[in-house]
């Protein structure tokens, strides 16, 4: 509690920007942790619910397909920086060592990831629902592939 309020107190009164010179917005390699695998559940989370649209589970909504489409278009830029920061490889989190070994494969997965998504965005703003699901297809077979090989289980 006291030391939050101390670096509460540092942050306000500027010191601790004013010394950092990280290239992120992490303060350490748990912070990064934390931040990925929520960002991954909100991408999951978006991706469940167009899913379960699309398979009649729930009824389908053009504009709640859009509004999910549009959060994961932003949310599949967000993992990548918190893999890429000088220490990443020696902090916590359920990877394989060869995403470690292979950054530069993983990175690219992850902007056609991110590129998927954008697509999807705009098949949805379309509003045609073969192109939305076809875009959806292509946007979610990037999940298994990459995790076959650079997420542990
Ligand atoms: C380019 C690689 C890549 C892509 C694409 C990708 N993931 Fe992941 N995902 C990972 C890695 C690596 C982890 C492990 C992160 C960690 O524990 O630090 C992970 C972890 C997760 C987790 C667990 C988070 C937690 O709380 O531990 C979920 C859920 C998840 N991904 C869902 C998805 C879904 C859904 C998609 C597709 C829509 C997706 N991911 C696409 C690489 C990827």
């Amino acid at each position: 509690m006291k030391k939050s309020l101390i670096a509460i107190a540092l942050l306000c009164s500027g010191i601790v920007f004013s010394q950092s010179s990280h290239a992120n917005a992490f303060v350490n390699g748990e912070d990064a942790v934390t931040y990925r695998q929520a960002t991954f559940q909100a991408i999951r989370f978006n991706l469940v619910d167009i899913n379960d649209m699309f398979r009649g589970n729930v009824p389908y909504d053009l504009e709640r397909v859009q509004r999910r489409a549009e959060a994961l278009a932003t949310l599949s830029q967000l993992p990548w920086e918190a893999f890429n920061f000088p220490g990443a490889d020696h902090a916590s989190g359920k990877v394989k060592a060869a995403l470690w070994q292979n950054l530069e494969d993983f990175n690219q997965r992850g902007e056609k990831f991110a590129a998927d998504a954008a697509a999807l965005h705009q098949a949805a703003q379309g509003g045609e629902r073969r192109e939305i699901q076809g875009a959806f297809r292509e946007f979610a077979n990037n999940c298994k592939a990459c995790h076959d090989n650079y997420r542990a289980d």
